[in-house]
């Protein structure tokens, strides 16, 4: 089977392409490069340079390439901070994006897409741990551009017959084991990388944001997912719609929490180094815990995550920041 694969450059997409290339399976990947990293991509795969949301290049893409049979689509934004600023940048390039990918999907007649949702769809949910019944309500724009992305699939289902499946990611963290990929965002905002680039001695201190959530340590509670065992869930939910499954939404988490103390404390473990931290105040747009209840990835995709472990995903993102301290070293 041919994949095309959006967005392929970046953070969970590299790991995805690498993933299909050593299963054997046939990859295009198209990347603005505008977050994504070239170095990153898996040689084998075939790589396009452009925009997802310019139609006549995602035309002559999949002129060129008649056998690709599905998409998995990351090519989008991802930071709720920055989504809190600049709200219409978000809706831009990932709902309207992904309506103008829909039309070209729609012409070509390729009508199978993987997409990459998250738990920021769920805003603050009543019920903890979240499953997909859960009611969304985002409360920052990242979330909401991504939930009206699942609303317009569910429609373009029903009246085009674009069969999705949805992968609500919580937070991912960690790198590929032999430490040749991992994470690369600039400027980077993320909770794991930023603490190891303060125990590689890149960033001079972490600040936590925000010490009176309602929580155990009054920090806020994240669920961490290891982007190869997202890896996985993106290829088996590829054979599930090939198998001629209906549309579906998935969470994709390990249905444990840590608090962003707990992941200092683990990081400093995996380390030895003593990794300064300060208290500062509340970032916008945090809900105070995430935690997935996945059971339905595991039983409907047959989804076995590998890194159950926080201090396994640390271990594997800290090869990566030492043998990369600057990243792929291309921004
Ligand atoms: N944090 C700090 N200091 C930092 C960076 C982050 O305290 O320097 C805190 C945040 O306030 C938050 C936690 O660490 O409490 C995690 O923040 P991240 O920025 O690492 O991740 P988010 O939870 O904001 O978002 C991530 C992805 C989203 C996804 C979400 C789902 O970036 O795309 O997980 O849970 F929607």
């Amino acid at each position: 089977m041919t994949i095309l694969v959006l967005g392929g450059a970046g953070y969970i997409g590299s790991h995805t392409v690498d993933r299909l290339v050593t299963n054997g399976e046939k990859v295009v990947v198209v990347d603005n490069l505008v977050t994504g990293h070239i170095d990153a991509v898996n040689s084998s795969a075939k790589f396009y340079q452009g925009d997802i949301a310019d139609k006549d290049f995602m035309r002559h893409v999949f002129k060129e390439n008649p056998e690709i049979e599905a998409v998995i689509h990351f090519a989008a934004f991802s930071l709720v901070a920055e989504s809190m600023k600049k709200p219409l940048k978000y809706f831009d390039n990932n709902t309207a994006g992904m309506i103008k990918l829909l039309e070209v999907m729609n012409e070509v007649g390729v009508n199978k897409i993987v997409f990459s949702s998250t738990a920021a769809t769920y805003g603050i949910p009543k019920n903890i741990p979240i499953t997909e019944e859960e009611f969304q309500n985002p409360i920052n724009p990242y979330g909401e551009s991504k939930l009206m992305m699942e609303k317009i699939m569910r429609w373009a289902d029903e009246a085009n017959g674009i069969k999705f499946v949805a992968l609500r990611y919580f937070n991912v963290a960690g790198a590929k084991p032999d430490g040749s990929i991992g994470e690369d965002h600039n400027p980077e905002t993320h909770l794991l990388p930023i603490v190891l680039q303060v125990a590689a001695g890149t960033r001079a201190k972490l600040q936590i944001f925000g010490d009176d959530y309602n929580t155990a340590d009054g920090t806020n509670v994240r669920d961490y997912v290891h982007p190869f065992d997202l890896a996985d869930a993106h290829i088996l939910a590829t054979k599930y719609l090939s198998d001629g499954n209906e549309s579906s939404a998935f969470n994709l988490g390990s249905s444990t929490g840590f608090s962003n103390l707990e992941i200092l404390k683990a990081a400093r473990d995996v380390t030895g180094k003593e990794i300064p931290a300060q208290m500062a105040p509340r970032r916008g747009g945090d809900p105070d815990t995430l935690i997935a209840a996945s059971d339905k990835a595991r039983k409907v995709l047959g989804w076995q995550p590998q890194f159950d472990d926080i201090h396994k995903i640390i271990e594997t993102a800290w090869k990566w920041h030492e043998t990369h301290p600057n990243g792929y070293g291309d921004k």
